[in-house]
């Protein structure tokens, strides 16, 4: 068996137009506003693909980038009048955050209604209720929609996660039990790890540690799901060793090109949900 690469950018690509058209018979233009503390080295390129994807649909974006060394209440200052402006339909602040500042303190301050991230406790929470969140996070929500293309029902699944995060893990966890699937998260303190990935039908790998899945891990036909993008002697690859585990799984996404443009269309998707939520 050759696992069959799954291809998220036309995946994306077919998002984007759609998203397109919507937009061209609004009254005015969405926005959304990125706020961005320090240079990250990762959070620079993503910030600018986002906006890069936000200009092609034509969807606006204004960044507010801190220095380094901003404090909370600035930040939170700006995330208030973001709050009270018409103008904006969507905020997220970029993570992760400079080691002084309380993340869940700051996108707690987003507003249900624009948190496009779906990051607040409101939206986490609805999210863990099975009722309808305002947004639901981007990579979750990516995996999800190109899980849908390959299985028409998901119900009784065995699925492992790899990694426990606010951005991926928990809330695609929450997602697959809420489609009837039986969800394991494993995280840096799990014993015995690749006892429960050979025994998942999907796979999601969300650590950020390169090349960890290798094929001992998976069982024959699983899906393979790559969230990571690390650097391996300076080439980009993900937490999975594709080489080695091409042979034994049905279906693998590559990195880079799988889940990351899937989770920038399900952003401005959401963001452009946002509008609508506001202008009912
Ligand atoms: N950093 C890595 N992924 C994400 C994401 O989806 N949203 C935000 N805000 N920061 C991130």
């Amino acid at each position: 068996m050759t696992a069959e690469i799954i291809n998220g950018k036309t995946t994306a690509s077919g998002i984007y137009e759609i998203l397109a058209q919507r937009i061209k018979d609004f009254p005015s233009t969405p926005k959304l506003a990125i706020i961005m503390v320090g240079n990250d080295d990762g959070s620079v390129i993503y910030v600018r693909n986002k906006q890069k994807a936000a200009e092609k649909i034509g969807l606006k974006t204004e960044l507010f980038h801190f220095p380094e060394n901003a404090s909370e209440d600035e930040i939170i200052t700006l995330i208030s009048r973001l709050n009270a402006d018409s103008q904006t339909n969507g905020i997220i602040v970029q993570l992760p955050l400079p080691a002084h500042l309380t993340t869940n303190k700051i996108i707690n301050h987003i507003m249900p209604q624009k948190d496009v991230d779906g990051f607040n406790p409101y939206n986490t929470g609805m999210l863990q209720n099975n009722e309808q969140p305002y947004f639901v996070a981007a990579t979750p929500l990516g995996i999800m929609t190109m899980l849908k293309n390959i299985y028409s029902d998901l119900s009784g699944k065995n699925v492992v996660i790899i990694g426990a995060s606010l951005i991926v893990g928990r809330p695609l966890a929450t997602l697959m039990l809420n489609q009837e699937c039986t969800v394991t998260i494993t995280h840096i303190h799990t014993r015995n790890i690749k006892e429960l990935t050979r025994k998942a039908d999907i796979l999601i790998a969300a650590c950020g540690v390169a090349k960890l899945v290798k094929k001992d891990w998976i069982k024959d036909g699983a899906v393979l799901i790559d969230v990571g993008i690390n650097r391996d002697n300076g080439k980009i690859c993900g937490d999975i060793d594709a080489d080695d585990v091409k042979e034994k799984a049905a279906f693998l996404t590559p990195v880079p090109g799988g889940v990351g443009p899937m989770t920038i269309a399900m952003l401005l998707q959401n963001t452009v949900d946002a509008y609508i939520l506001q202008h009912q």
